[in-house]
């Protein structure tokens, strides 16, 4: 499929996930075949008033490409004024948040507050259009609630208004992550529009994948939650999509795929800050693994890598 004159190849792209798909998250995905990236998100307000967090979180790399910058805003001026601000970090394409359910960003009228008023979402659209070099897209809800589920007419005006592409995520704001996902909501989307279409919400493998392009013909799935310490889920899903087998990394493997992303979050934030974040990941990557309860406290309480890696060294040991 392709946003604009941006080509996407493979099966399954990752979502932008506050706090966990930074650069170096993003880097490791792409090692297994994710087919697009895009960062966390980013308060155009924020950008506008030269935030310097703002600054970090859009910093994008060769390894992770194509690329996207999600904007939050509530409104057509702010975007306006925060695209521009993003060039010099060269982004494949602009996404537009209209789906976060987190109170601190819907109470200022962002994220999936704007599913309440989808005309305000067309404007939004229309004014990142007008200043963008790169294609616009959107990522949206169901709806507020389920009173509202705005999602088909949403779409339906954002891409009237340019939108190239659009996500839709199965879910209301008020159902936050709780089951289920609405894959029809996602077919109502793409038989409403005739940009391509990215069907997100709880594919977790080749077998969820599949199904979600089944139920809803959408052109592309995009994975968050299920690709948490196991990023070699974009490896099962083009293997499954294939109808290849995929033999997912065993506990050496999957040990050193952790290292070597903790090695990278420290390489880009310092080991300070690095390991403060590496620690939910380790968790991550250890679930389901023996000596679970014991090996998450001690987990939580390393200070270095190298702690971390006489830990990796345990499991791999106890778990053979
Ligand atoms: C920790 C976390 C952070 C998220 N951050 C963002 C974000 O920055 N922008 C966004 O559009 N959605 C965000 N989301 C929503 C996801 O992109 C995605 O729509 C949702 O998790 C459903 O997909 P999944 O079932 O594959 O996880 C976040 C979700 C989680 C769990």
């Amino acid at each position: 499929m392709k946003i604009g004159g941006v080509e996407i190849c493979g099966y399954a792209s990752l979502v932008p996930l506050a706090g966990v798909a930074d650069r170096a998250f993003r880097e490791i995905c792409a090692e297994f075949g994710a087919s697009m990236f895009t960062t966390e998100m980013v308060s155009a307000k924020g950008l506008i008033y030269g935030d310097r967090k703002s600054e970090e979180l859009m910093f994008l790399t060769q390894k992770e490409r194509p690329a996207g910058i999600q904007l939050f805003c509530s409104s057509p001026e702010d975007i306006a004024k925060a695209i521009p601000l993003t060039e010099k970090f060269g982004p494949d394409f602009i996404d537009i948040n209209m789906g976060c359910p987190a109170p601190k960003v819907t109470k200022n009228g962002c994220g999936s507050a704007l599913l309440r008023d989808p005309e305000l979402c067309g404007r939004i659209v229309a004014a990142a259009v007008k200043v963008s070099p790169v294609p616009v897209t959107v990522k949206i809800r169901k709806g507020w609630d389920a009173q509202h589920p705005t999602a088909v007419e949403t779409a339906r005006i954002c891409a009237e208004n340019g939108a190239a592409a659009i996500t839709v995520h199965g879910r209301t704001r008020e159902q936050m992550y709780a089951p289920p996902t609405d894959l029809d909501v996602i077919r109502q989307v793409r038989e409403a529009v005739s940009v391509p279409v990215i069907g997100n919400g709880d594919v977790t493998d080749g077998a969820s994948a599949e199904h979600m392009y089944r139920v809803t013909d959408c052109d592309l799935v995009a994975v968050g939650r299920g690709a948490l310490g196991s990023p070699w889920i974009f490896a099962g899903i083009t293997a499954y999509m294939k109808g290849e087998t995929y033999q997912a990394p065993d506990i050496g493997e999957r040990m050193a795929i952790m290292l070597r992303h903790a090695a990278k979050i420290c390489e880009y934030k310092g080991e300070r800050i690095g390991i403060n974040e590496t620690r939910k990941h380790a968790i991550w990557y250890t679930k389901g693994l023996r000596g679970k309860a014991e090996l998450r406290r001690r987990m939580s309480e390393i200070t270095n890598l190298a702690q971390l890696e006489n830990i990796a060294a345990e499991i791999v040991e106890m778990n053979r």
